[in-house]
């Protein structure tokens, strides 16, 4: 989400009880399940616009609502964001997937009162390794922001494990965008950032749902938005990644509540 976007009316971080964790639960599963049919239909000569109407209609069968589409006048329910697309690009059916890109698949719904959130990058065909680097590295530094995700730590333990990941491996984390929690909103607080120091922020408390997305550069972290409004690319041109998980945080190990198999 962009930082300055994030204006839940409630001003503090809102614990969910294990049975509000096993709906979100539910809500998570099914993004998860959708998602993981997106992996079979990404090849070359498919359209964003396809994709978009495909995790759409798989909601609806599934009871759930796509929870990005009318969300401050989003127009779709999935962002696909290609190469240089950092986040929130337009699905279009004009837009046909070539051999070589990647591509970062965000994808959300509503379901009985809580949502659920999670991102993918993927090559499409067969892709060069500097496309499968940054893709490995971003999901690698997702799971060890989730490692983190355990009460008692500080919120920034995330961010900062996160951001020293990708930064060792010569990348650069987007500045401009952040994590969330998540819960009957889309976006609670607290924002989590990608970069910050260890040992600074919020404790982490058991109930506590955080939506982590680290979005990754090859160059510098700038980034621009496109005359839609919505596009963000990086400045310099260069690839991005995008991967992110729905997580509960707990006295054990972090409940990854968008994983299929929910660790
Ligand atoms: N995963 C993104 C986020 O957390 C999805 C928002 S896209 C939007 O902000 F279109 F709904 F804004
Ligand atoms: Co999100």
């Amino acid at each position: 989400m962009k930082e300055s976007l994030l204006s839940s009316k409630k001003e503090t971080i809102i614990l969910k009880t294990p049975d509000e964790i096993e709906k979100m639960r539910r809500s998570n599963l099914i993004v998860a399940e959708i998602l993981e049919s997106l992996k079979g239909l990404v090849k070359p000569g498919v359209t964003t616009g396809f994709l978009d109407k495909f995790c759409e209609r798989e909601a609806i069968k599934r009871g759930a609502k796509p929870a990005f589409k009318g969300y401050r006048g989003y127009p779709y329910s999935l962002c696909a964001s290609l190469n240089d697309e950092v986040v929130h690009s337009m699905p279009s059916e004009k837009r046909c997937l070539k051999e070589g890109d990647i591509l970062s698949l965000d994808f959300g719904v509503f379901y009985d009162g809580f949502y659920g959130d999670a991102a993918i990058t993927l090559p499409v065909g067969g892709v060069d390794d500097r496309a499968i680097r940054i893709i490995d590295v971003t999901r690698e530094a997702l799971y060890k922001g989730i490692e983190m995700a355990v009460s008692g730590n500080r919120l920034f333990d995330i961010s900062a494990v996160i951001q020293g990941f990708v930064e060792d491996n010569g990348y650069s984390v987007i500045r401009d965008f952040v994590g969330h929690g998540i819960g009957r909103d889309l976006h609670e607080l607290p924002q989590i950032p990608n970069f910050g120091k260890a040992g600074m922020g919020v404790r982490l408390k058991n109930g506590m749902v955080l939506a982590i997305e680290p979005m990754v550069a090859e160059g510098g972290y700038d980034v621009r938005i496109l005359d839609d409004g919505w596009t963000a690319v990086t400045a310099d041109g260069s690839l991005s990644a995008h991967f992110e998980h729905t997580v509960a945080v707990t006295n054990g190990s972090p409940y990854i509540l968008s994983n299929l198999q929910g660790v």
